[in-house]
Protein backbone atom coordinates (compact mmCIF):
# COMPACT_ATOMS: atom_id res chain seq x y z
CA UNK A 1 0.00 0.00 0.00
CA UNK A 2 1.40 3.49 -1.03
CA UNK A 3 1.44 6.59 1.57
CA UNK A 4 -0.63 9.00 -0.05
CA UNK A 5 0.99 12.60 0.51
CA UNK A 6 -2.71 13.15 1.43
CA UNK A 7 -3.27 13.79 5.61
CA UNK A 8 -6.30 13.56 7.17
CA UNK A 9 -6.17 15.91 10.72
CA UNK A 10 -8.66 15.03 13.70
CA UNK A 11 -9.16 17.59 15.79
CA UNK A 12 -11.83 17.86 19.04
CA UNK A 13 -13.61 21.12 19.55
CA UNK A 14 -12.96 20.68 23.84
CA UNK A 15 -9.48 21.32 22.85
CA UNK A 16 -8.01 17.82 23.00
CA UNK A 17 -5.09 18.09 21.15
CA UNK A 18 -5.33 17.32 17.46
CA UNK A 19 -3.80 14.30 15.66
CA UNK A 20 -2.56 13.69 12.05
CA UNK A 21 -3.98 10.43 10.61
CA UNK A 22 -1.60 9.42 7.48
CA UNK A 23 -3.67 8.14 4.06
CA UNK A 24 -2.78 4.89 2.03
CA UNK A 25 -3.59 4.40 -1.58
CA UNK A 26 -4.28 1.22 -3.26
CA UNK A 27 -4.07 0.11 -6.75
CA UNK A 28 -7.40 0.70 -7.61
CA UNK A 29 -10.10 1.80 -5.13
CA UNK A 30 -10.87 4.21 -2.13
CA UNK A 31 -7.90 5.34 -0.04
CA UNK A 32 -7.82 4.14 3.79
CA UNK A 33 -7.32 6.82 7.12
CA UNK A 34 -4.33 4.28 8.99
CA UNK A 35 -6.25 4.48 12.35
CA UNK A 36 -3.79 2.27 14.16
CA UNK A 37 -2.43 4.99 16.69
CA UNK A 38 -5.55 6.09 17.20
CA UNK A 39 -6.42 4.75 20.59
CA UNK A 40 -3.06 5.14 22.09
CA UNK A 41 -2.83 8.87 20.92
CA UNK A 42 -6.53 10.41 21.42
CA UNK A 43 -7.90 7.05 23.78
CA UNK A 44 -10.94 7.03 21.91
CA UNK A 45 -12.01 4.36 19.31
CA UNK A 46 -13.67 4.78 16.10
CA UNK A 47 -17.43 3.19 15.96
CA UNK A 48 -18.79 1.35 12.74
CA UNK A 49 -20.85 -1.69 13.61
CA UNK A 50 -21.56 -3.75 10.86
CA UNK A 51 -18.21 -2.41 9.35
CA UNK A 52 -19.72 0.26 6.83
CA UNK A 53 -16.64 2.31 6.55
CA UNK A 54 -14.23 0.00 7.88
CA UNK A 55 -10.88 -1.49 5.47
CA UNK A 56 -10.12 -4.63 7.93
CA UNK A 57 -7.45 -5.35 5.81
CA UNK A 58 -5.27 -4.81 2.92
CA UNK A 59 -5.52 -7.43 0.07
CA UNK A 60 -4.14 -8.59 -3.64
CA UNK A 61 -7.23 -10.87 -4.06
CA UNK A 62 -10.33 -9.61 -5.10
CA UNK A 63 -11.76 -5.85 -6.39
CA UNK A 64 -15.27 -4.81 -5.94
CA UNK A 65 -16.85 -1.64 -7.84
CA UNK A 66 -20.09 -1.47 -6.42
CA UNK A 67 -21.04 1.70 -8.15
CA UNK A 68 -19.58 0.24 -11.37
CA UNK A 69 -20.47 -3.23 -10.95
CA UNK A 70 -17.27 -4.75 -11.47
CA UNK A 71 -15.95 -7.90 -10.18
CA UNK A 72 -11.96 -8.70 -10.79
CA UNK A 73 -10.45 -11.95 -9.38
CA UNK A 74 -6.31 -11.00 -9.44
CA UNK A 75 -7.58 -7.84 -11.64
CA UNK A 76 -9.46 -10.91 -13.69
CA UNK A 77 -12.89 -8.86 -15.25
CA UNK A 78 -15.64 -11.78 -13.85
CA UNK A 79 -17.17 -11.98 -16.92
CA UNK A 80 -13.82 -13.37 -18.24
CA UNK A 81 -13.61 -15.85 -16.19
CA UNK A 82 -16.62 -17.15 -15.90
CA UNK A 83 -16.62 -17.84 -20.02
CA UNK A 84 -12.76 -18.70 -20.81
CA UNK A 85 -11.81 -20.25 -17.82
CA UNK A 86 -13.16 -23.15 -15.88
CA UNK A 87 -13.40 -23.49 -11.83
CA UNK A 88 -9.80 -25.08 -11.21
CA UNK A 89 -7.98 -22.68 -13.07
CA UNK A 90 -10.02 -19.78 -10.91
CA UNK A 91 -8.76 -21.66 -7.95
CA UNK A 92 -5.06 -21.80 -9.00
CA UNK A 93 -5.57 -17.64 -9.85
CA UNK A 94 -7.16 -16.94 -6.41
CA UNK A 95 -4.58 -18.70 -4.44
CA UNK A 96 -1.52 -18.19 -6.25
CA UNK A 97 -2.33 -14.84 -7.77
CA UNK A 98 -1.99 -15.54 -11.49
CA UNK A 99 -3.79 -18.38 -14.07
CA UNK A 100 -2.07 -21.56 -14.73
CA UNK A 101 -0.01 -22.21 -18.24
CA UNK A 102 -1.33 -25.72 -19.42
CA UNK A 103 1.00 -27.86 -17.80
CA UNK A 104 0.37 -25.66 -14.41
CA UNK A 105 -2.99 -26.27 -15.12
CA UNK A 106 -2.31 -30.12 -15.49
CA UNK A 107 -0.54 -30.40 -12.56
CA UNK A 108 -2.82 -28.91 -10.29
CA UNK A 109 -5.97 -30.30 -11.50
CA UNK A 110 -4.14 -33.90 -10.94
CA UNK A 111 -3.19 -32.81 -7.78
CA UNK A 112 -7.05 -31.58 -6.63
CA UNK A 113 -8.60 -35.17 -8.05
CA UNK A 114 -6.29 -37.31 -6.11
CA UNK A 115 -7.51 -36.02 -3.09
CA UNK A 116 -10.93 -35.85 -3.59
CA UNK A 117 -11.76 -38.73 -1.67
CA UNK A 118 -12.56 -38.79 2.62
CA UNK A 119 -11.29 -40.78 5.32
CA UNK A 120 -13.98 -44.04 5.43
CA UNK A 121 -14.28 -42.68 9.05
CA UNK A 122 -15.92 -39.74 7.52
CA UNK A 123 -19.32 -41.38 7.14
CA UNK A 124 -19.80 -42.28 10.65
CA UNK A 125 -19.68 -38.43 11.18
CA UNK A 126 -23.01 -38.70 8.97
CA UNK A 127 -25.16 -41.76 10.47
CA UNK A 128 -24.84 -39.49 13.52
CA UNK A 129 -27.26 -36.90 11.73
CA UNK A 130 -31.04 -37.11 11.33
CA UNK A 131 -31.76 -38.08 7.33
CA UNK A 132 -33.49 -34.33 7.16
CA UNK A 133 -30.81 -32.35 9.11
CA UNK A 134 -30.33 -29.24 7.41
CA UNK A 135 -27.42 -29.83 4.85
CA UNK A 136 -25.43 -26.91 6.16
CA UNK A 137 -25.86 -28.55 9.78
CA UNK A 138 -23.81 -31.64 8.04
CA UNK A 139 -21.38 -29.58 6.42
CA UNK A 140 -20.84 -27.61 9.63
CA UNK A 141 -20.09 -30.69 11.34
CA UNK A 142 -17.88 -32.57 8.54
CA UNK A 143 -15.77 -29.60 7.47
CA UNK A 144 -14.92 -28.92 11.20
CA UNK A 145 -14.45 -32.61 11.99
CA UNK A 146 -11.92 -32.87 9.10
CA UNK A 147 -9.18 -31.40 11.26
CA UNK A 148 -9.56 -34.76 13.36
CA UNK A 149 -7.89 -36.88 10.18
CA UNK A 150 -5.05 -34.06 9.56
CA UNK A 151 -2.71 -33.92 12.08
CA UNK A 152 -0.12 -33.42 9.69
CA UNK A 153 -1.39 -30.27 7.94
CA UNK A 154 -2.70 -28.13 10.63
CA UNK A 155 0.18 -25.86 11.62
CA UNK A 156 -1.52 -23.18 10.12
CA UNK A 157 2.09 -20.92 10.03
CA UNK A 158 3.70 -23.76 7.79
CA UNK A 159 3.51 -22.70 4.13
CA UNK A 160 3.66 -26.58 3.32
CA UNK A 161 0.63 -27.25 5.44
CA UNK A 162 -1.47 -24.54 4.29
CA UNK A 163 -0.47 -25.63 1.11
CA UNK A 164 -1.94 -29.07 0.88
CA UNK A 165 -5.04 -28.33 3.30
CA UNK A 166 -5.77 -25.77 0.78
CA UNK A 167 -5.50 -28.76 -1.72
CA UNK A 168 -7.63 -31.07 0.83
CA UNK A 169 -10.44 -28.66 1.29
CA UNK A 170 -10.98 -27.64 -2.68
CA UNK A 171 -10.39 -31.26 -3.75
CA UNK A 172 -13.20 -32.69 -0.78
CA UNK A 173 -15.68 -30.24 -0.60
CA UNK A 174 -17.69 -31.69 -3.70
CA UNK A 175 -17.31 -35.25 -2.49
CA UNK A 176 -18.74 -33.74 1.36
CA UNK A 177 -21.65 -31.96 0.03
CA UNK A 178 -22.56 -34.89 -2.27
CA UNK A 179 -22.33 -37.35 0.90
CA UNK A 180 -24.69 -35.03 2.34
CA UNK A 181 -27.51 -34.76 -0.27
CA UNK A 182 -27.03 -38.42 -0.50
CA UNK A 183 -27.34 -39.23 2.81
CA UNK A 184 -30.73 -36.75 3.66
CA UNK A 185 -32.11 -39.20 0.59
CA UNK A 186 -31.01 -42.76 1.64
CA UNK A 187 -29.35 -43.28 -1.71
CA UNK A 188 -25.50 -44.78 -1.03
CA UNK A 189 -22.37 -42.44 -1.12
CA UNK A 190 -20.74 -42.47 -5.00
CA UNK A 191 -17.06 -42.54 -4.59
CA UNK A 192 -14.77 -39.97 -6.95
CA UNK A 193 -14.03 -40.79 -10.36
CA UNK A 194 -10.75 -39.46 -11.39
CA UNK A 195 -11.16 -39.68 -15.08
CA UNK A 196 -13.65 -37.03 -14.16
CA UNK A 197 -13.31 -33.43 -14.76
CA UNK A 198 -13.89 -31.48 -11.07
CA UNK A 199 -17.06 -30.24 -11.91
CA UNK A 200 -18.20 -33.27 -14.04
CA UNK A 201 -17.17 -35.21 -10.55
CA UNK A 202 -19.32 -34.12 -8.44
CA UNK A 203 -22.46 -34.09 -10.63
CA UNK A 204 -21.91 -37.24 -10.78
CA UNK A 205 -21.25 -37.77 -7.05
CA UNK A 206 -24.62 -35.64 -6.59
CA UNK A 207 -27.26 -38.26 -9.13
CA UNK A 208 -25.45 -40.97 -10.29
CA UNK A 209 -26.72 -44.33 -8.52
CA UNK A 210 -24.52 -48.25 -7.93
CA UNK A 211 -27.12 -49.35 -10.30
CA UNK A 212 -26.70 -47.92 -13.79
CA UNK A 213 -23.94 -45.86 -15.28
CA UNK A 214 -24.15 -41.88 -15.06
CA UNK A 215 -23.65 -40.02 -18.19
CA UNK A 216 -22.54 -36.23 -17.29
CA UNK A 217 -24.22 -33.91 -19.38
CA UNK A 218 -21.40 -31.28 -20.43
CA UNK A 219 -24.30 -28.19 -20.80
CA UNK A 220 -25.05 -29.16 -17.19
CA UNK A 221 -21.52 -29.67 -16.03
CA UNK A 222 -20.48 -26.18 -17.80
CA UNK A 223 -23.22 -24.48 -15.19
CA UNK A 224 -22.05 -25.79 -12.53
CA UNK A 225 -18.98 -25.35 -12.96
CA UNK A 226 -19.77 -21.67 -13.76
CA UNK A 227 -21.90 -21.43 -10.33
CA UNK A 228 -18.52 -22.06 -8.74
CA UNK A 229 -17.17 -19.38 -10.79
CA UNK A 230 -19.18 -16.84 -10.24
CA UNK A 231 -19.37 -17.84 -5.62
CA UNK A 232 -15.41 -17.95 -5.32
CA UNK A 233 -14.79 -15.16 -3.66
CA UNK A 234 -15.94 -11.75 -2.99
CA UNK A 235 -13.61 -9.84 -1.25
CA UNK A 236 -13.82 -9.12 2.84
CA UNK A 237 -17.93 -10.51 2.85
CA UNK A 238 -19.24 -11.60 6.12
CA UNK A 239 -17.76 -15.21 5.60
CA UNK A 240 -14.35 -14.61 4.58
CA UNK A 241 -14.20 -11.33 7.62
CA UNK A 242 -15.29 -14.24 9.99
CA UNK A 243 -12.17 -16.75 8.56
CA UNK A 244 -9.96 -14.19 8.56
CA UNK A 245 -11.06 -13.43 12.19
CA UNK A 246 -11.23 -16.86 13.24
CA UNK A 247 -7.73 -18.21 11.45
CA UNK A 248 -6.02 -14.94 12.99
CA UNK A 249 -6.42 -16.91 16.62
CA UNK A 250 -3.73 -19.38 15.13
CA UNK A 251 -6.24 -22.11 14.32
CA UNK A 252 -6.52 -24.33 12.25
CA UNK A 253 -7.48 -24.20 8.33
CA UNK A 254 -9.98 -26.75 8.89
CA UNK A 255 -11.42 -25.37 11.47
CA UNK A 256 -11.32 -21.62 10.35
CA UNK A 257 -13.33 -22.48 6.87
CA UNK A 258 -15.46 -24.25 9.50
CA UNK A 259 -16.63 -20.95 10.51
CA UNK A 260 -16.89 -19.48 7.14
CA UNK A 261 -19.12 -22.03 6.54
CA UNK A 262 -21.56 -21.53 9.47
CA UNK A 263 -21.41 -17.54 9.00
CA UNK A 264 -22.53 -18.22 4.90
CA UNK A 265 -25.58 -20.21 6.15
CA UNK A 266 -27.18 -16.70 7.40
CA UNK A 267 -30.58 -16.05 4.89
CA UNK A 268 -28.69 -11.98 4.56
CA UNK A 269 -25.53 -14.29 2.95
CA UNK A 270 -25.39 -17.19 1.40
CA UNK A 271 -28.86 -18.65 2.53
CA UNK A 272 -29.96 -16.22 0.46
CA UNK A 273 -30.45 -18.51 -2.68
CA UNK A 274 -32.21 -20.89 -0.31
CA UNK A 275 -34.73 -17.82 0.39
CA UNK A 276 -35.17 -16.53 -2.59
CA UNK A 277 -36.18 -19.74 -4.43
CA UNK A 278 -38.58 -20.16 -1.71
CA UNK A 279 -39.99 -16.73 -2.20
CA UNK A 280 -40.50 -17.31 -5.50
CA UNK A 281 -42.36 -20.59 -5.08
CA UNK A 282 -44.37 -18.78 -2.19
CA UNK A 283 -45.19 -16.04 -4.61
CA UNK A 284 -45.96 -19.31 -7.51
CA UNK A 285 -48.05 -20.84 -4.46
CA UNK A 286 -50.03 -17.54 -4.30
CA UNK A 287 -51.06 -16.90 -7.71
CA UNK A 288 -47.57 -16.36 -9.67
CA UNK A 289 -47.33 -13.16 -11.75
CA UNK A 290 -50.79 -11.08 -11.15
CA UNK A 291 -49.65 -11.83 -6.81
CA UNK A 292 -46.22 -9.61 -7.59
CA UNK A 293 -47.88 -6.25 -6.73
CA UNK A 294 -48.97 -7.50 -3.48
CA UNK A 295 -45.86 -8.79 -2.28
CA UNK A 296 -44.17 -5.77 -3.31
CA UNK A 297 -46.37 -4.10 -1.19
CA UNK A 298 -45.57 -6.16 1.76
CA UNK A 299 -41.83 -5.82 1.25
CA UNK A 300 -42.41 -1.65 1.39
CA UNK A 301 -44.33 -2.81 4.90
CA UNK A 302 -41.78 -2.05 6.83
CA UNK A 303 -43.35 -3.95 10.09
CA UNK A 304 -43.85 -6.59 7.48
CA UNK A 305 -40.30 -8.15 7.74
CA UNK A 306 -40.43 -9.24 4.35
CA UNK A 307 -37.92 -8.42 2.07
CA UNK A 308 -36.88 -9.09 -1.59
CA UNK A 309 -34.45 -12.13 -1.10
CA UNK A 310 -32.12 -11.93 -3.70
CA UNK A 311 -31.99 -7.91 -4.40
CA UNK A 312 -29.67 -5.50 -2.34
CA UNK A 313 -26.03 -5.79 -1.54
CA UNK A 314 -23.56 -3.78 0.89
CA UNK A 315 -20.88 -2.95 -1.64
CA UNK A 316 -23.14 -3.79 -5.44
CA UNK A 317 -25.33 -0.30 -5.23
CA UNK A 318 -25.59 -0.95 -9.07
CA UNK A 319 -25.99 -4.03 -10.78
CA UNK A 320 -24.07 -7.41 -9.37
CA UNK A 321 -22.08 -8.64 -12.65
CA UNK A 322 -22.97 -12.24 -11.35
CA UNK A 323 -26.60 -11.96 -11.33
CA UNK A 324 -26.50 -11.06 -15.41
CA UNK A 325 -23.95 -13.92 -15.98
CA UNK A 326 -26.06 -15.97 -13.72
CA UNK A 327 -29.21 -14.84 -15.76
CA UNK A 328 -27.11 -16.09 -19.07
CA UNK A 329 -26.76 -19.48 -17.57
CA UNK A 330 -30.13 -19.76 -16.50
CA UNK A 331 -31.40 -19.74 -19.99
CA UNK A 332 -28.73 -21.73 -21.20
CA UNK A 333 -29.87 -24.11 -18.33
CA UNK A 334 -33.14 -24.04 -19.28
CA UNK A 335 -32.93 -24.55 -22.36
CA UNK A 336 -30.84 -28.01 -22.41
CA UNK A 337 -33.39 -28.89 -19.66
CA UNK A 338 -36.83 -28.68 -21.53
CA UNK A 339 -37.45 -26.02 -19.01
CA UNK A 340 -37.42 -23.05 -20.54
CA UNK A 341 -41.36 -22.57 -19.85
CA UNK A 342 -40.17 -22.83 -16.41
CA UNK A 343 -42.79 -20.86 -14.50
CA UNK A 344 -40.58 -19.89 -11.65
CA UNK A 345 -38.12 -18.44 -13.93
CA UNK A 346 -40.60 -16.22 -15.88
CA UNK A 347 -41.85 -15.03 -12.59
CA UNK A 348 -38.12 -13.92 -11.74
CA UNK A 349 -37.82 -11.95 -14.37
CA UNK A 350 -41.11 -10.27 -13.97
CA UNK A 351 -40.46 -9.43 -10.59
CA UNK A 352 -37.12 -8.07 -11.65
CA UNK A 353 -38.27 -6.36 -14.14
CA UNK A 354 -41.07 -4.49 -11.61
CA UNK A 355 -38.46 -4.41 -8.70
CA UNK A 356 -36.15 -2.65 -11.42
CA UNK A 357 -38.85 0.03 -12.41
CA UNK A 358 -40.34 0.46 -8.88
CA UNK A 359 -38.85 4.07 -7.17
CA UNK A 360 -38.89 1.98 -3.55
CA UNK A 361 -36.18 -0.12 -4.63
CA UNK A 362 -34.38 2.13 -7.58
CA UNK A 363 -34.14 4.34 -4.53
CA UNK A 364 -32.42 2.31 -2.12
CA UNK A 365 -30.07 1.43 -5.13
CA UNK A 366 -31.49 -2.59 -4.85
CA UNK A 367 -30.59 -4.54 -7.79
CA UNK A 368 -30.97 -8.20 -8.31
CA UNK A 369 -27.55 -9.97 -6.92
CA UNK A 370 -25.80 -13.26 -6.99
CA UNK A 371 -28.40 -15.17 -5.12
CA UNK A 372 -31.46 -14.27 -7.25
CA UNK A 373 -31.13 -15.72 -10.31
CA UNK A 374 -28.64 -19.42 -9.22
CA UNK A 375 -31.44 -20.92 -7.42
CA UNK A 376 -33.56 -21.42 -10.22
CA UNK A 377 -30.63 -22.37 -12.52
CA UNK A 378 -29.63 -24.79 -9.07
CA UNK A 379 -33.13 -26.22 -9.43
CA UNK A 380 -33.25 -26.68 -13.03
CA UNK A 381 -30.05 -28.58 -12.40
CA UNK A 382 -32.07 -30.99 -9.96
CA UNK A 383 -30.15 -29.29 -6.78
CA UNK A 384 -32.86 -29.21 -4.05
CA UNK A 385 -32.81 -26.30 -2.40
CA UNK A 386 -31.67 -27.06 0.52
CA UNK A 387 -28.27 -27.48 -0.88
CA UNK A 388 -28.36 -24.30 -2.50
CA UNK A 389 -25.77 -22.67 0.42
CA UNK A 390 -23.85 -26.02 0.57
CA UNK A 391 -23.02 -25.38 -2.89
CA UNK A 392 -22.03 -22.34 -2.28
CA UNK A 393 -20.17 -23.22 0.80
CA UNK A 394 -18.15 -25.66 -2.01
CA UNK A 395 -17.07 -22.40 -4.42
CA UNK A 396 -16.12 -20.06 -1.67
CA UNK A 397 -13.71 -22.36 0.29
CA UNK A 398 -10.67 -21.40 -2.48
CA UNK A 399 -11.86 -17.87 -2.23
CA UNK A 400 -11.66 -18.44 2.05
CA UNK A 401 -8.47 -20.11 1.96
CA UNK A 402 -6.82 -17.51 0.18
CA UNK A 403 -7.70 -15.09 1.95
CA UNK A 404 -6.89 -17.01 4.77
CA UNK A 405 -3.67 -17.18 3.59
CA UNK A 406 -2.96 -14.11 2.78
CA UNK A 407 -3.79 -12.74 6.26
CA UNK A 408 -1.38 -15.49 7.89
CA UNK A 409 1.57 -14.47 4.90
CA UNK A 410 1.41 -11.03 6.43
CA UNK A 411 3.96 -10.37 8.61
CA UNK A 412 2.26 -7.36 10.36
CA UNK A 413 -1.36 -9.58 10.89
CA UNK A 414 -1.82 -10.41 14.39
CA UNK A 415 -5.00 -11.68 16.46
CA UNK A 416 -8.03 -9.72 15.19
CA UNK A 417 -10.14 -8.09 19.00
CA UNK A 418 -11.94 -5.15 18.26
CA UNK A 419 -13.52 -3.30 21.24
CA UNK A 420 -16.54 -1.42 22.19
CA UNK A 421 -18.43 1.54 22.86
CA UNK A 422 -19.92 -0.08 26.61
CA UNK A 423 -23.23 1.54 27.56
CA UNK A 424 -24.01 -0.82 29.95
CA UNK A 425 -24.02 -0.94 33.72
CA UNK A 426 -20.98 0.68 36.19
CA UNK A 427 -20.17 -1.35 39.03
CA UNK A 428 -22.10 -2.14 41.26
CA UNK A 429 -22.29 -4.23 44.36
CA UNK A 430 -23.46 -7.56 44.81
CA UNK A 431 -26.81 -7.33 47.06
CA UNK A 432 -27.51 -10.67 49.46
CA UNK A 433 -30.12 -12.58 47.38
CA UNK A 434 -32.93 -11.13 50.59
CA UNK A 435 -32.20 -7.93 49.57
CA UNK A 436 -32.54 -8.53 45.64
C1 LIG B 1 -24.46 -12.36 -0.48
O1 LIG B 1 -21.06 -9.20 1.14
C2 LIG B 1 -21.02 -9.96 0.13
O2 LIG B 1 -20.21 -9.78 -0.73
C3 LIG B 1 -22.04 -11.08 0.13
C4 LIG B 1 -22.10 -11.91 -1.14
C5 LIG B 1 -20.85 -12.72 -1.34
O3 LIG B 1 -20.60 -13.12 -2.49
O4 LIG B 1 -20.18 -13.03 -0.32
O5 LIG B 1 -22.31 -11.09 -2.27
C6 LIG B 1 -23.24 -12.94 -1.08
O6 LIG B 1 -24.64 -12.50 0.70
C7 LIG B 1 -25.38 -11.53 -1.36
C8 LIG B 1 -26.55 -10.87 -0.53
C9 LIG B 1 -27.60 -11.93 -0.29
N1 LIG B 1 -28.64 -11.46 0.64
C10 LIG B 1 -29.89 -11.24 0.23
O7 LIG B 1 -30.25 -11.27 -0.95
C11 LIG B 1 -30.86 -10.99 1.38
C12 LIG B 1 -31.72 -9.76 1.05
N2 LIG B 1 -30.84 -8.60 1.04
C13 LIG B 1 -30.81 -7.81 2.29
O8 LIG B 1 -30.78 -8.61 3.44
C14 LIG B 1 -29.74 -6.72 2.21
O9 LIG B 1 -29.84 -6.15 0.97
C15 LIG B 1 -28.29 -7.05 2.46
C16 LIG B 1 -28.08 -7.71 3.77
C17 LIG B 1 -27.76 -7.92 1.37
C18 LIG B 1 -27.50 -5.73 2.43
O10 LIG B 1 -28.00 -4.97 3.44
P1 LIG B 1 -27.35 -3.52 3.80
O11 LIG B 1 -26.33 -3.09 2.84
O12 LIG B 1 -26.98 -3.55 5.24
O13 LIG B 1 -28.52 -2.57 3.50
P2 LIG B 1 -29.60 -2.17 4.54
O14 LIG B 1 -30.08 -3.41 5.26
O15 LIG B 1 -29.07 -1.05 5.36
O16 LIG B 1 -30.78 -1.69 3.58
C19 LIG B 1 -30.83 -0.36 3.09
C20 LIG B 1 -32.32 -0.13 2.82
C21 LIG B 1 -33.20 -0.42 4.02
O17 LIG B 1 -34.37 0.35 3.86
P3 LIG B 1 -34.50 1.76 4.69
O18 LIG B 1 -34.27 1.40 6.16
O19 LIG B 1 -33.41 2.63 4.12
O20 LIG B 1 -35.90 2.24 4.40
O21 LIG B 1 -32.76 -1.06 1.80
C22 LIG B 1 -33.74 -1.93 2.37
C23 LIG B 1 -33.58 -1.87 3.87
O22 LIG B 1 -34.82 -2.16 4.52
N3 LIG B 1 -33.44 -3.27 1.85
C24 LIG B 1 -34.35 -4.09 1.34
C25 LIG B 1 -33.63 -5.20 0.91
N4 LIG B 1 -32.33 -5.03 1.17
C26 LIG B 1 -32.22 -3.84 1.77
N5 LIG B 1 -35.68 -3.98 1.21
C27 LIG B 1 -36.30 -5.05 0.63
N6 LIG B 1 -35.69 -6.15 0.19
C28 LIG B 1 -34.35 -6.26 0.32
N7 LIG B 1 -33.74 -7.36 -0.13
Amino acid sequence: MTPSDVKATLSFSDGSPSMELPLYKGSIGPDVIDIRKLYAQTGKFTYDPGFLSTASCNSTITYIDGDKGELLYRGYPIEQLATQCDFLETCYLLLKGELPNAEQRTDFTKLVTNHTMVNEQMQFFLRGFRRDAHPMAVMTGLVGALSAFYHDSTDITNPQHREISAIRLIAKMPTLVAMAYKYGIGQPFIYPKNSLSYSANFMRMMFATPCEEYEPDDVLVRAIDRIFILHADHEQNASTSTVRLCGSSGTNPFAAIAAGVACLWGPAHGGANEAALNMLKDIQRQGGVEKIGEFIKQVKDKNSNVKLMGFGHRVYKNYDPRAKLMRETCHEVLQATGLHDDPLFKLAMALEKIALEDDYFVSRKLYPNVDFYSGIVQSALGIPVSLFTAIFALARTVGWIAQLNEMIGDPEYKIGRPRQLFVGSVARNVKPIGER
